[in-house]
C-alpha cells in the first residue's frame, strides 16, 4: 500500500470530464491495490484567466511542486482567443512545464489493432501496426528563445537557442527510451540550414558513444515528416527539439488514428511528472458527455508507472482499456460500424469495472 499526493488541473473545455474519468479509473486502482491517492484541485488555463486574472496564478505552481505528480485535462479555447499574450492559457502551460522544470516530453504514438480503421493511412503502409514513440524537448528552444518586436512595428523576431547541458540532458532521456524499445533512434534536426541544428547534431552524437547499443540516426525535419507519412514503420525513438517535436507529434499521432487515445508525459529531474492527453480542449464537445477519456486515462497509467514505480497498476489499466476495446465499445471518435457507442462517463465506468 501506497499513498500519494495528485495535483489536478482539469482546466477548459472537456478537460474537466476527461479528468473526472481518469478519477474514476484511479479509485478502482485505489481499491484493487490498496493505495491512496489524495488530490488537490488547482486552476490552470482559461478558467484561471476567469477566476484570478492569469491563466497560472502561483498557488498552481506551489500547489504542483508540493504534489507528487500532476495529472492535467487540457486549456484553452476561443473565448480566451482576444486576452493578451502574458496571460494566455498556452502561457500557462508553458508557464508550469518551465515552473516544474519538466524539460522531456514523451508522445508515444501507438496504433492499437482494434483501431486500425482509425488510421488516415492505407493498410500497406500501417502494415503491421505502428508504434513511435517522440521525445521532444520541453523547456528551450524557440519557445522560450528571446521575443522581439520593433518599436515601430515594422519586424518580430523569436531566438532558436540551445545549450549543450539543454541538449545532452534530453538525447538521454530518448537514448534511454530506445534502451527499453528497439534500440533505434532517429535524431531530428534541419542541420542543413539551422547553426542551432548543426549544434544539436554533434551534441546528440556525442551522447551516442554512452549507447553504443542504440543504432542512431539523423534525419532532416522535412523529411522526418514525410516519412512518418510514407513509411512510419521505421522509427522506434525520434528526438528532437521543442517546436520540430509540437509538429512531428501531432503527426504521429494523428497517422495513430484518434487524437482521443493518447497520452503523454512531461518529466524533468525528479520523479514528479505532468501528465496530459495529447489532444486539447475540444470546446464544441465541452460538457456534453462525448469526449475519449482513454487518452487521459493512459496518461494516469503512465504516471502511476513512471512518477510512482507502480508497473503492475498501470499494466492493469491498459489491460483494461483493451478489454473494453475488445467489447465493443467506443467513443464517437473512434466509432465504427458495429460497435457500441459510449459517452465519456460510460467509458471510464467500463473501464474502471473492467479494472
Ligand atoms: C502541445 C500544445 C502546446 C505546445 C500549446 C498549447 C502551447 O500544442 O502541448 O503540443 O505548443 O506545446
Ligand atoms: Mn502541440
Amino acid at each position: 500500500m501506497a499513498e500519494f499526493n495528485i495535483a489536478l488541473i482539469p482546466g477548459d473545455g472537456i478537460g474537466p470530464e476527461i479528468i473526472a474519468g481518469a478519477v474514476t479509473v484511479l479509485d478502482a486502482i485505489e481499491k484493487k491495490f490498496g493505495h491512496k491517492f489524495n488530490y488537490t484541485e488547482v486552476d490552470m488555463g482559461g478558467v484561471a484567466i476567469d477566476k484570478h486574472g492569469t491563466s497560472l496564478p502561483q498557488e498552481t505552481i506551489d500547489k504542483c511542486l508540493e504534489s507528487d505528480s500532476v495529472l492535467l485535462g487540457a486549456v484553452g479555447g476561443p473565448k480566451w482567443d482576444n486576452v493578451p499574450a502574458s496571460i494566455r492559457p498556452e502561457t500557462g502551460l508553458l508557464g508550469i512545464r518551465k515552473a516544474l522544470g519538466l524539460y522531456s516530453n514523451l508522445r508515444p504514438a501507438i496504433l492499437k489493432p482494434q483501431l486500425k480503421d482509425a488510421s488516415p493511412l492505407k493498410d500497406r503502409i500501417i502494415g503491421n501496426g505502428l508504434n513511435v514513440m517522440v521525445v521532444r524537448e520541453l523547456t528551450g528552444g524557440i519557445y522560450f528563445g528571446e521575443k522581439r518586436r520593433a518599436e515601430d512595428n515594422t519586424w518580430a523576431s523569436d531566438l532558436e537557442k540551445y545549450s549543450a547541458e539543454e541538449v545532452e540532458r534530453i538525447a538521454r532521456v530518448a537514448f534511454e527510451s530506445a534502451m527499453l524499445r528497439n534500440k533505434k533512434l532517429t535524431s531530428v534536426d534541419k542541420a542543413n540550414v539551422l547553426e542551432s541544428s548543426r549544434f544539436w547534431r554533434e551534441t546528440v552524437e556525442k551522447v551516442s558513444k554512452d549507447y553504443p547499443q542504440v543504432e542512431l540516426t539523423h534525419m532532416y525535419v522535412d523529411n522526418a515528416a514525410m516519412q512518418l507519412a510514407l513509411r512510419p514503420s521505421q522509427f522506434d525513438v525520434i528526438v528532437t527539439s521543442n517546436l520540430f517535436g509540437d509538429i512531428l507529434s501531432d503527426l504521429s499521432s494523428a497517422i495513430s488514428g484518434s487524437i482521443g487515445m493518447l497520452p503523454s508525459a512531461s518529466l524533468g529531474a525528479t520523479k514528479r511528472g505532468m501528465y496530459e492527453p495529447i489532444h486539447g480542449s475540444a470546446p464544441d464537445i465541452a460538457g456534453m458527455d462525448m469526449a475519449n477519456p482513454i487518452a487521459t486515462i493512459e496518461s494516469a497509467a503512465m504516471m502511476l508507472e513512471m512518477s510512482f514505480g507502480l508497473v503492475d497498476e498501470a499494466k492493469a489499466i491498459a489491460n483494461a482499456v483493451d478489454k473494453v476495446l475488445d467489447k465493443g465499445y467506443r467513443t464517437g471518435d473512434i466509432m465504427s460500424e458495429g460497435m457500441k457507442k459510449v459517452g465519456t462517463k460510460e467509458m471510464a465506468k467500463l473501464i474502471s469495472e473492467e479494472i
